[in-house]
């Protein structure tokens, strides 16, 4: 079954491949876009990818995200560390949802230490670069299928889970 997966990035991540290239490396938006929907074929994902600069526009994203039940991997970029707007409608969230990073915040200026999503995310993968996303999307899908279908799905039992009608009591 494929599931699919939004990839959202927040601002300033449309400028991939020329933004401080020492911190957030020389790959642009559209080659961290082949990335993940390359990974995610691997992984029986339909990927994706969106960057705004806009938070309004973001927190629709999320909404869109929750209502569908769609899957989240999330670079909310300078947002992580104060969008309170962005964490509340997170909160919300009905499918996972990992928050990433290419660099490494906790390494970064104290201002990047906190991430007000990081509380309401299922994981967060960070310092890698475009691993990052590959890492976020390995644990989607692995949450997913943990998960099982949706409501509204077909009958399955989820891996994990047991199944009243055939336990076995002794006699
Ligand atoms: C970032 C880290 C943030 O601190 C920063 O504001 C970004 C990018 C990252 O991917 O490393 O815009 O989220």
């Amino acid at each position: 079954m494929i599931t699919d997966v939004l990839v959202l990035n927040g601002p300033n991540l449309g400028r991939l491949g020329i933004r401080e290239p020492d911190v957030y490396g020389t790959a642009t938006l559209e080659d961290l876009a082949e990335t993940c929907r390359a990974t995610g074929r691997q992984l029986d994902l339909h990927v994706e990818v969106r960057q705004t600069d806009d938070e309004a526009e973001l927190i629709r994203w999320v909404h869109e995200a929750a209502d569908a039940r769609t899957p989240v991997v999330l670079n909310p970029a300078a947002f992580t560390h104060y969008s309170y707007a962005l964490r509340d409608a997170l909160a919300m969230r009905t499918a996972p949802l990992v928050e990433v990073h290419l660099s490494n915040p906790a390494a970064r200026e104290s201002f990047r230490h906190t991430s007000v999503v990081a509380g309401v995310a299922d994981g967060t993968v960070a310092g890698f670069g475009l691993l990052s996303y590959q890492l976020a999307l390995q644990a989607i899908a692995d949450l997913a299928a943990r998960q099982g279908p949706g409501p509204g799905a077909p009958d399955t039992v989820a891996p994990g889970t047991v199944d009243q009608e055939t336990v076995q009591t002794p006699q």
